[in-house]
């Protein structure tokens, strides 16, 4: 390991084969590769050839597969390389543990929180993709980032777009933040149509290439309503601060307006590439090969009021604010569940915003998490009674 002001830093790169970890790696190529970044850990779950290959590829010391059963797979895969190869649960979190400088969380779902978690309480900067963190764990997430010592980098392009637009010491000075949505592939449809859609027409987004799981929620604004959250967390906001616009062009990915009545904001092409290189550089800007933004080509740029009766995670996201407590967790955890239902087509698309309701109604009585397990607890309960409604529907169908 060099050491010393020019030596490389070293990063993990949990998520490493989805859309962000894919591109996480393009960017440490473009930045210099292994002059620039020591790969200490990187991790997937069911893509052990693609893992293999990342591993191979950036130098990894260590590769971990989230599914025990891909441990020998993976270990073929990378005999003879000298990589070290782990699998499981607790193996990520031990990988989360390890003594990087940086690490660019970007596993989907709440499956991301615990190893992010030991890496905030190891010390290290986190680069975050990985909503789920702060809306599952809000405070207790941000003080354990603030107590390992790191810094908390947001890479959503929207919470980028306003760390990149906060004024050093201007806190104090934000009215409000206005969280730019594209509004989805659904944008103008009534509830009625999208009543049928399945799983693979809902999930082509017209301007960004991600995820499933981030496509599907951009299609039901399940996605803002957890950036909402997410937002609320990162910059210490109150829930009326918290603003969507709609914006089809996806250009100015985010705002802060001020109480002298400026609006600061950040625009670009929609290419996550720009938000994870000033993630992993931040506080410096590294050159990058991207779309430059074309304003004459662009000619106009649109915004329309967001619509909560037909994207009613909207409503939910500020019902979750509103009450405070574990609602957000529980909103996350239920709305995961009913996502895996629809993709299963066990239920339909507007289904998955009722069974998140349900469960946060049930469930007011979560007070404010003291610990993580509180929140581990609310998680596995809301899950539980997502999957009884759901399966009360299909016997009911
Ligand atoms: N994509 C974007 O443009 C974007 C933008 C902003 C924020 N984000 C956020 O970034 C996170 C990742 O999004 P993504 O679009 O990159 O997702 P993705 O393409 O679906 O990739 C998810 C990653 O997590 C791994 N994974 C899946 N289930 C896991 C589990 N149970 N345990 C451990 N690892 C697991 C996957 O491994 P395998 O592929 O090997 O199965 C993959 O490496 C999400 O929280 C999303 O909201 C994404």
């Amino acid at each position: 390991m060099k050491t010393g002001p020019n030596a490389p830093r070293r990063l993990s790169i949990f998520g490493s084969t989805g859309s962000i970890g894919v591109n996480t790696l393009d960017v440490v190529t473009q930045l210099g590769g292994r002059e620039a970044f020591e790969v200490v850990a990187i991790s997937g779950n069911a893509n052990v050839a693609l893992l293999a290959e990342q591993a191979k590829a950036c130098g990894a010391e260590l590769a971990v597969t989230a599914d025990e059963a891909s441990y020998g797979a993976l270990k073929d895969a990378l005999s003879g390389t000298g990589i070290e190869v782990a699998a499981g649960r607790e193996a990520l979190i031990e990988a989360g543990a390890r003594d990087a400088d940086v690490v660019m969380a970007a596993i989907v779902g709440t499956a991301g929180l615990e190893p992010t978690l030991a890496a905030a309480r190891r010390g290290a900067d986190i680069a975050l993709a990985n909503k789920e963190c702060l809306v599952s764990a809000g405070e207790l997430f941000v003080k354990a980032v603030a107590e390992g010592g790191g810094q908390l980098i947001p890479v959503d392009s929207e919470h980028s777009a306003i760390f990149q637009s906060l004024e050093d010491g201007q806190h104090h000075a934000i009215e409000r933040i206005v969280l730019t949505a594209s509004g989805g592939p659904f944008r103008t449809w009534t509830r009625e149509q999208m009543a049928g859609v399945t799983a693979d027409v809902a999930r082509a987004h017209p301007n960004w290439s991600m995820g499933l799981k981030i496509s599907i929620g951009s299609a039901s604004m399940f996605n803002k309503a957890l950036e909402m959250i997410e937002a609320k967390h990162l910059f210490n906001l109150r829930p009326d601060q918290v603003e969507v616009i709609v914006h089809p062009q996806s250009v100015i990915h985010s705002m802060v307006g001020y109480v002298d009545g400026s609006v600061l904001a950040q625009l670009g092409c929609p290419d996550m590439r720009t938000a994870i290189g000033y993630a992993l550089t931040y506080p410096n800007r590294s050159k990058l090969d991207v779309e430059r933004l074309d304003f004459a080509k662009l000619a106009r740029l649109d915004f329309e009021a967001p619509d909560e009766v037909r994207f009613p995670a909207l409503r939910l996201a500020r019902t979750a604010l509103e009450r405070g407590g574990l609602q957000g967790a529980v909103m996350n955890a239920a709305e995961e569940i009913a996502f895996h239902a629809f993709c299963d087509g066990r239920i339909g698309f507007l289904e998955m915003a009722d069974i998140a309701e349900r469960v946060m109604d049930d469930m007011t009585g979560y007070k404010a998490a003291a610990t993580m397990e509180d929140v581990f607890a609310a998680d596995g309960e809301a899950r539980r009674r997502a999957g009884e409604i759901i399966a009360q529907k299909e016997m009911a169908a």
